[in-house]
């Protein structure tokens, strides 16, 4: 029987190992992101940067964009770490300006974010925190 708090452990634990995959050459700064969905499925991304460094695309977006794709529209939260290659997250990473706007337009208003240095060290967010007066579907009707 597990805890309330297993899920976002395990979210975060989804993060970590998608932190693994980020491709980093440039900044060398590896990112990974877990997204829950609100049917309960988990979707990973890591950063993948560019030559062209205005082409990368952060770890967030990839896991929203790998979730969109296939479907899905409502999520409960996001797990996020970062930190230099090779080492275990040093610092919270909290998710870009941009990343927060693609959050906003599939979060329903109440989505969880997790920023973590790892399972037993996170802070949590409703996005509405990160991102206040947000900018949405709602604004343009
Ligand atoms: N990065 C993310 O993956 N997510 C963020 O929210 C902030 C930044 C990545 C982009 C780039 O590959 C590296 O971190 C350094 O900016």
């Amino acid at each position: 029987m597990g805890t309330a708090a297993d899920w976002k452990e395990n979210l975060i634990q989804a993060a970590l190992e998608a932190r693994k995959m980020a491709y980093a050459p440039y900044s060398h700064y590896c990112v990974g992101a877990a997204l829950l969905t609100k049917s309960g499925e988990v979707y990973q991304g890591g950063n993948i940067e560019n030559a062209s460094y205005g082409a990368t695309n952060c770890a967030e977006r990839t896991a929203i964009f790998k979730a969109v794709s296939e479907g899905h529209r409502h999520f409960m939260a996001i797990a996020v770490a970062g930190g230099l290659a090779g080492q275990e997250p040093a610092d919270y990473a909290y998710p870009c300006g941009i990343c927060r706007q693609v959050l906003e337009e599939f979060a329903d208003g109440d989505l969880v974010v997790l920023v973590a240095k790892d399972k037993e060290d996170y802070r949590e967010y409703k996005l509405d925190e990160l991102l206040p007066c947000g900018f949405g579907g709602g604004s343009i009707q």
